[in-house]
Parts: structure tokens; sequence; C-alpha cells
């Protein structure tokens, strides 16, 4: 890598259950292997600030938080998110590969619970400077397929949203893909469903322009 160059940032993006995680670690030592020097984070969370609000909006009763106060919440722990790991790695050339970013404040926030795109917009202004990823990947997947992938892992124990009905979750997956369309630069949409080997190699192909 040139000296001095900055890192890539690249976001994993897309409902419940489609794998999401596992994508991004398999991704994450695919770079490796290809000699970059890769961190791994996640939303909400990946600072200790934001590990700490990751609780706060994850637990509790379903009623806990109006949808307002989750989308000030979300974009707090980005905020610290931004400044504590991502621009940091960044600047220090490394590639941050993160599990969910802005794109899921503004699917669940913004579309499912209706706060509107350009709200979440104008919060991740004011607490991230706008922060973009250079390549948000949106993995998709048939919603029955997703559902019963996501009772199998958690076995039950599904967090605050996980808890929301199918009609919520089929608004989330439409508000990914409108906003995916919308931005083709910076998003690929890529298909969740085979084995997970071939699933990773759509990812890279998704990002090898940035390689
Ligand atoms: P996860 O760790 O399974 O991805 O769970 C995080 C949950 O939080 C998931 O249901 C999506 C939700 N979420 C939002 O509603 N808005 C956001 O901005 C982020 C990052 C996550």
């Amino acid at each position: 890598m040139i000296q001095g160059a900055r890192g890539r940032f690249i976001s994993l993006e897309g409902g419940e259950g489609v794998g999401k995680s596992t994508q991004a670690r398999a991704l994450a030592a695919a770079l490796r292997e290809r000699g970059l020097d890769v961190v791994e984070t996640r939303e909400p969370g990946g600072s200790a600030g934001a590990e700490a609000i990751r609780g706060l909006l994850l637990e509790g009763r379903e009623d806990r938080w109006s949808p307002r106060s989750e989308a000030l919440l979300f974009a707090a722990a980005r905020a610290d998110h931004v400044d504590k790991t991502i621009l940091p790695a960044l600047d220090a050339g490394r590639w941050v590969i993160c599990d969910r970013f802005l794109d899921s404040s503004i699917a669940y926030q913004g579309g499912a619970d209706g706060l509107g795109d350009e709200a979440i917009r104008t919060l991740h202004q004011i607490g991230s400077a706008g922060l973009l990823p250079d390549r948000t990947v949106l993995l998709e997947m048939n919603a029955a397929r997703a559902k019963s992938r996501e009772f199998s892992r958690d076995r039950g124990q599904l967090d605050r949203f996980g808890k929301r009905g199918a009609v919520y979750h089929q608004q989330v997956a439409q508000s990914f893909h409108k906003i995916a369309m919308a931005e083709p630069v910076r998003f690929r949409i890529i298909d969740a469903e085979g084995p997970q080997p071939t699933i990773t190699r759509r990812l890279l192909k998704a990002i090898e322009d940035l390689l």
C-alpha cells in the first residue's frame, strides 16, 4: 500500500437473518489474505461508548424507546464509533469492514418507522459530518428464508428489533432496496442465498474496483 494512503470504508447492510455478520468476517479474512490491514466493526457499537448505547437500544421492553429517541441514540452511537474507531483506522491506511452503518438507520428509523430519510441524514450530518462508506453492499434474501434463519440462530431470543412483525421487516427490506437503487455508485446489491463461499465471492466482486 502507498504510504499515507487513506484506507477504504465498506459497509454491509440488509435485514435480519441474511448472514451479514458471517460474511463481514469472511470478507475481512479474504482481504487480509491479500495483505490488507483490516478492522472489523459493527453498529450499533464498535467503540466503548457506542457498545454501551447498543445495550440500551437492543435490550429491554419493545416500547422502551420511541422511534425518535431510537434515531437519536443510533446517531449518537454512530458519532462515537466514527470518531473513535472508523476515522482513526481510515487515517492510518486501514480498511474498515462495518456490519451495518447509516443505511440501517435510513431503512429502519427513516423507512419502517416513518421518520423519513432526510431527518436521518440530517442527524448523520450533525453527528458524523455526513461520513459515507466508499462502498455499501446490500445482502438480499427471500423474507421467509431470512426469518427462519433468524429464529434458528437466536432460538427465539430476538432483540427489540427482531421481535417486530413481518410487515415491519418487509418495509425495512423495501427501504434498503430503494436506497440502494438511488445510489448506484456507492451501492451494490448481492443475492445472499447460496453456499457461504459463493456469497463471499459475490462480495469480493462487489468491491473489486476498490482493491
Ligand atoms: P444486529 O446486531 O443483529 O445487526 O442488530 C442490530 C439491530 O438494530 C437490527 O435489528 C437493526 C437495528 N438497527 C437499526 O434499527 N438502526 C440502525 O441504525 C442500526 C445500526 C441497527
